[in-house]
């Protein structure tokens, strides 16, 4: 009977961490007592913007990632700066880039008279990001929910912790594997680039410098958009082939060395993440299954959940 009773105590000790690890708190439950149409009001919102501008569902989506990378996923890229903090909006990776923060601002005042102070702007991204994701022609999944919004944000820590146009493979390994993802995650994840546009600065040295990994007449006809100094802010698509449909052709891209970003080819270039890039660019339910998985992993990137954090009326904004 004792040894009974010490081999529970070793499995609850033994799976502790396991529960702990896999953020069992959000649940896509979550406002479905406190806020019945939260989910319904943010995929309005969503589908009204992208009928207005395609391109803001790339935008979303993008936000929720530059969220999730900075202290986790909790609202911390939408506070605008106060006399106690730079915010993240000026950071390297997103100054004069990231954007969509207006259409994150008409759901939160919707979603304010439907139910004040329930749903979290950290819980917008992730909501957004996902049905953008779905409206483009993209896979669904169950999004997790209970997210709380941070009191803080920090400029240095989105320097620091967001990934750039120029990392080599092993940069952008690193950077993932500090969040807790894996190479797969990596090469599922990027493939959000099948999806949205990007300045010429941001691809300047791959289509004069990267030779040997790129197409020549994909790289001469971006040369003709971007010359080698002057039109920063001119775009160009992620994916050459179908800028505004989430599919796999990204990857189809890359194998043919069409990728826009050096950090985009760098997936497909010789080693260890060739095969899945391949596997992607040939099996699209292969990528969507990755890319659901890989999002539902980045969305549980340390939330504020418990009493940890608030929840914000205005997303710019701490509350006072
Ligand atoms: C792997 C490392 C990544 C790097 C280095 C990277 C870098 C970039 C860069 C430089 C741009 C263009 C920004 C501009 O010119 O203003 C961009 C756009 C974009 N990125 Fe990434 N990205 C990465 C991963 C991701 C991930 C994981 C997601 C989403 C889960 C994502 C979603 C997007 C989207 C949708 C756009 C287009 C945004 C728009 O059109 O407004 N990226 N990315
Ligand atoms: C972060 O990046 C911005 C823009 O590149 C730069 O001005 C700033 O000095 C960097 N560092 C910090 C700590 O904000
Ligand atoms: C952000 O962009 C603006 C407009 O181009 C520029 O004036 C400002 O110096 C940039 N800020 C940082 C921190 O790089
Ligand atoms: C290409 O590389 C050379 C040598 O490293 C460098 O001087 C030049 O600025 C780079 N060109 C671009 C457009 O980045
Ligand atoms: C491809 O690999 C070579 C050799 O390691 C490297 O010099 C180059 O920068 C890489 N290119 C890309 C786009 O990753």
């Amino acid at each position: 009977m004792a040894s009974y009773s010490f081999l529970l105590f070793i499995i609850f000790i033994a799976s502790t961490p396991i529960f702990l690890k896999t953020n069992a708190k959000l649940s896509p439950k979550h406002y479905s007592k406190t806020c019945p149409n939260a989910l319904s009001i943010v995929k309005a919102g969503v589908i009204a913007a992208i009928k207005k501008e395609t391109r803001i569902g790339a935008s979303l989506l993008r936000l929720h990632f530059h969220d999730c990378f900075v202290n986790g996923c909790d609202g911390s890229i939408l506070l605008d700066d106060t006399a106690n903090f730079i915010g993240e909006k000026t950071a390297a990776a997103n100054n004069n880039s990231v954007r969509g923060f207006e259409v994150v601002d008409a759901i939160k005042a919707k979603l304010e008279k439907a139910c004040p102070k329930v749903v979290s702007c950290a819980d917008i991204l992730t909501l957004a990001a996902h049905d953008s994701v779905v409206y483009l022609g993209g896979p669904s999944w169950k999004v997790g929910l209970g997210r709380r919004d941070s009191t803080t944000a920090s400029r240095s820590a989105a320097n620091n912790s967001i990934p750039g146009p120029t990392f080599s493979l092993s940069a952008l390994i690193s950077s993932f594997s500090a969040e807790g993802l894996s190479l797969k995650n990596l090469v599922a994840l990027s493939g959000s680039h099948t999806i949205g546009l990007a300045r010429c600065t941001t691809f300047r040295s791959r289509i004069y410098n990267d030779t040997a990994t790129i197409d020549a007449s994909f790289a001469k006809s971006l040369q003709r958009k971007c010359p080698k100094s002057g039109n920063n802010n001119k775009l160009a698509d992620l994916d050459l082939r179908t800028p505004f449909h989430f599919d796999n052709f990204y990857y189809k891209n890359l194998v043919k060395n069409k990728g826009l970003l050096h950090s985009d080819q760098a997936l497909y270039n010789r080693s260890s993440a060739d095969s899945l890039v391949r596997k992607y660019a040939t099996d699209t339910d292969a990528f969507f299954k990755d890319f659901a998985k890989g999002m539902i992993k980045m969305g549980n990137i340390k939330p504020l959940t418990g009493s940890k954090g608030q929840i914000r009326i205005n997303c710019r904004k701490v509350n006072s």
